[in-house]
């Protein structure tokens, strides 16, 4: 391999190169990211019948004790079910309730992980027509063990309550639930049940281990919310940024038809710029285009939907006198989020309607905000878009040998016109498990293609980000977790190995022929700012089966500049379909070690298999 850093074969890299696309798909954020605790938190789930299915809410007594139903009591304009019990038994009298009493517990998602000296706060909204007195708690899966408990007394709840508690729990249990009991005859309203811990990231909702999960990836940009969570199977499910933004209590939430999951919208437009801001990621807004699987608005029809994104767009950057600036400044954030960059729709490019009503939103868009970069769902990969974009996306699922040799896709690209964003990648299939090395290999070489095509490809993000391991509904994924804990897959850690390309310096790296067919390189500069120090960085794939020797000549740096030591890490295995599982997390993760002779000659010997970066100080 010889690298040539002399000036005139060096680029600089887009600082936004590589990033991360969060799309709520496997409960990726409601019983994921988002750390509410509770799963149907208004009772709204069943839709707006009466009586609703309140799963996943069950019922703690029987029929001769307790009657439970919904109703449209609530005092919430846009979710408008409550749930009424109706207590048949008593402390005393004829019909005596059981020990502890009566009355409804919520599993969350698959259990609530309630961990011991950790705080919660529920909070729930009460009415009933005479005086209540309600015991709150954590327990085990099954009620017996209790971890928390409180009692809510109150005279007069005559009215709609809030009423906010703390449940300090003094035991573990990743299987937990939450139970609303009491043993008083009598009616009682309940609605908006919320339980959150209290150590959130900054407090902003976000489940701090898969927070720091995201924030290691070093992401220069957040895509959000979907893929085709966005889009729906129908119009009527789509993600409709409004109804997911104001207090928490007033969103509907929606059935998400796509994924086929209900989520309350507690992670709603004013959260995902919340994440993006702080994880220090430009946000990427992916807004609904009157596209669905199933329809496409006419354009005839379609400028409601233009001024919906125009309005999500000045919700997030407009002054916040504005309209939709002042609701996200009532929601604590009276400074603009970064909105630079939206996508208009996704995956619609072949459906009809689209071209034209792109225009639409495309002219509208470049009116209000001249600066936001906009993005076409149609490649323009192969041959020029027929209209005006500042980049295009491009989507790649495909067997790992696909991948691999895709590295060299964007060699044939025209180097005028919109710039590329390879929003969606992964390897998918056999090849991939449930996240295999070999997938991980296959992406890595896609990757390092588009660090040499990076001035023409402008951003690339993996998909999808994260799995509850409870639903899954689309394999491979980055982060695979449920209620209590977490792991990468290989996936997942071949992009460590990149997060140090945005805005690095690409060196031109030239492999030998004869080592090509199975190995992709590149080498870059990058400056690190934790030791504020230079450094040359060279990755390489093995994508075959043997050891390789292999050869590195450095040209173009005064050898002086070149320390004689470095580092090597190295992501492998022994079998190229090894993946990580919650019992061996990281049985595939990146090994550093020290690298003795490093300089402007070297010699290095590759596994096979692997995928290897050599970062030397200069
Ligand atoms: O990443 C999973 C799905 O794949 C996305 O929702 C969609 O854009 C693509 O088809």
């Amino acid at each position: 391999l010889v690298v040539n850093a002399s000036h005139n074969s060096t680029r600089k890299m887009p600082e936004s190169l590589f990033g991360i696309f969060f799309e709520e798909i496997n409960h990726a954020g409601a019983g994921g990211l988002w750390a509410e605790l509770v799963s149907n938190r208004g009772f709204e789930s069943g839709g707006q019948h009466s009586p609703s299915i309140i799963d996943p809410w069950s019922i703690i007594g029987d029929d001769s004790l307790l009657r439970v139903s919904t109703d449209f009591s609530s005092c919430f304009k846009r979710n408008p079910i409550a749930l009424r019990m109706e207590v048949l038994c008593d402390n005393n009298g004829p019909n005596v309730c059981p020990v502890g009493g009566v009355g409804i517990y919520n599993p969350g998602y698959w259990g609530m992980n309630i961990e011991q000296g950790k705080t919660y706060n529920l909070v729930l909204y009460i009415r009933s027509s005479g005086a209540i007195n309600v015991s709150v708690s954590l327990t085990d899966s099954i009620g017996i063990q209790t971890l928390a408990t409180k009692n809510i007394i109150a005279s007069d709840v005559s009215n709609w309550t809030k009423m906010e508690v703390k449940l300090e729990a003094s035991g573990s249990n990743r299987n937990s639930r939450l139970q609303l009991k009491t043993n008083k005859k009598g009616v009682i309203w309940f609605d908006q049940v919320s339980l959150m811990p209290n150590d959130t990231y900054k407090g902003h909702g976000f489940r701090s281990d898969l927070y720091k999960m995201v924030a290691d990836m070093k992401p220069a940009f957040i895509r959000f919310p979907g893929g085709c969570f966005v889009e729906g199977e129908f119009l009527r499910n789509a993600f409709r940024w409004k109804e997911t933004v104001g207090p928490w209590e007033e969103r509907p939430g929606h059935f998400g038809d796509v994924w086929f999951y209900w989520t309350d919208d507690g992670l709603g437009h004013f959260e995902f710029f919340q994440l993006a801001e702080d994880l220090g990621a430009a946000p990427i807004w992916v807004f609904n285009n009157g596209i669905s699987h199933q329809e496409s608005v006419d354009p005839s029809n379609i400028m409601p939907f233009v001024q919906e994104a125009l309005d999500g767009i000045e919700f997030a950057r407009g002054d916040p006198n504005s309209t939709w600036g002042s609701v996200r400044a009532a929601m604590g954030h009276p400074k603009p989020f970064e909105l630079k960059y939206v996508a208009i729709g996704n995956e619609d490019c072949g459906k009809p309607h689209y071209r034209e009503n792109y225009l639409k939103f495309y002219a509208a868009i470049r009116k209000a905000y001249p600066d936001i970069k906009m993005i076409s769902n149609c490649d323009g990969s192969n041959a020029q878009l027929d209209h005006p974009a500042d980049m295009y996306d491009f989507h790649i699922y495909s067997n790992s040998n696909t991948v691999f040799s895709m590295a060299n896709t964007f060699d044939r690209t025209s180097r005028v016109g919109p710039k590329a964003f390879v929003s969606e990648y992964a390897v998918t299939g056999e090849d991939a498990g449930k996240g295999s090395l070999l997938a991980a290999l296959a992406e890595a070489a896609f990757l390092i293609g588009l660090e040499k095509n990076s001035d023409i490809v402008e951003m690339a993000s993996y998909a999808p980000l994260f799995v509850n391991t409870n639903d899954r509904r689309w394999n491979p994924d980055a982060i695979v977790f449920d209620s209590s804990q977490a792991y990468g897959t290989p996936s997942y850690y071949m992009q460590h190995f990149f997060s140090e390309s945005n805005g690095a310096t690409l060196l031109k790296s030239t492999l030998q022929a004869n080592s090509s067919k199975t190995l992709e390189a590149s080498a870059i500069l990058f400056h690190n700012p934790v030791d504020k120090a230079n450094y040359l960085r060279i990755k390489v794939v093995n994508f075959g089966s043997s050891t390789v020797g292999l050869k590195i000549v450095i040209d173009g740096l005064d050898p002086n500049l070149l320390d004689t030591s470095g580092s090597k890490t190295v992501l492998s295995s022994t079998d190229v379909k090894d993946e990580n599982s919650f019992a061996n997390p990281i049985k595939v993760a990146p090994v550093q070690s020290l690298m003795e002779k490093a300089g402007k000659n070297m010699d290095v010997v590759l596994l096979p298999h692997s995928l290897t970066c050599f970062d030397v100080l200069t």
